[in-house]
């Protein structure tokens, strides 16, 4: 459950880092009046075409969802074995941590929202990519043109983004995936062994810093490419 946290929080930083190019190139583009700027095309192109990316760590990343999800129910059904009866709490409001004890609501969120983001993104890219040979954007028809277009990842970001309910939904997901990180992150090092001694507080702050951060630039995105470009 520890390495597969790890290793999803290495994937949500590179994520932010390339969704961060479209907000740059929102910026250039509608406040600096830039031309054209083509970050975020550049970097959705090498990640959607490189053949390492698409077939040894998309897989692996996959695999990683998976196992994360499945270890989660596992670990959940034998803590309720190894104790029946549930905690009895003298002080509620001190041994209650709400992220710590809704692992599993904050993750059921962050699954369902990925139903969408995937309807959103990730079908429609496969499919054009490995079934029809053709891609739309926005409510286009499909050509085999635009699926050529190296430069049509950025316009479906924006158009997907213009959606008032769907902003909502992710906005709302990326404040409980929020809560996820917060737990998750100082609960993976302690699990690894690396959260000890002189390192618990670091550890502790790096976590918060992070659950705050990363949730905070996907809904930066977000709100970017629904108000501004
Ligand atoms: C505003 C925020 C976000 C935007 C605009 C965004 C956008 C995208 C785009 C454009 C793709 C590429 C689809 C493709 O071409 O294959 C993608 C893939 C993906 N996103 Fe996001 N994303 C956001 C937040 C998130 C978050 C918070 C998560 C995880 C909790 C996430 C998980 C994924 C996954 C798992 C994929 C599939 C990666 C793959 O291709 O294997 N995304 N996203």
């Amino acid at each position: 459950m520890a390495f597969s946290g790890l290793f999803l929080i290495l994937f949500l930083t590179q994520h932010m880092t390339i969704n961060l190019l479209s907000v740059v190139d929102s910026l250039r583009l509608n406040i600096f009046g830039a031309e054209e700027s083509n970050l975020f095309n550049q970097a959705a192109y090498f990640m959607g075409n490189n053949p390492v990316v698409q077939f040894a760590l998309q897989p692996v990343l996959i695999a990683g969802f998976m196992l994360h999800m499945l270890m989660a129910f596992v670990l959940q059904a034998k803590n309720a074995a190894a104790r029946p009866d549930g905690y009895q709490y003298g002080n509620k409001a001190r041994a209650y941590n709400w992220a710590s004890m809704n692992m599993l609501i904050t993750g059921g969120v962050v699954i369902g929202f990925l139903g969408l983001h995937f309807y959103d993104f990730w079908i429609p890219e496969i499919t054009a990519k490995y079934v029809t040979g053709k891609a739309h954007i926005g409510d286009s028809p499909a050509t085999e043109a635009i699926l050529a277009d190296v430069n049509r990842f950025y316009p479906e970001l924006v158009h997907r983004m213009k959606y008032p309910w769907r902003v909502a939904i992710y906005c709302v997901s990326f404040v409980l995936l929020g809560l996820h990180l917060n737990h998750g992150f100082q609960s993976s090092f302690q699990t690894t062994g690396v959260s000890q001694g002189k390192y618990v507080a670091g550890i502790k702050k790096a976590s918060i810093a992070f659950a705050v951060i990363v949730p905070l630039m996907f809904i930066v995105v977000a709100l970017v490419h629904f108000f501004i470009s």
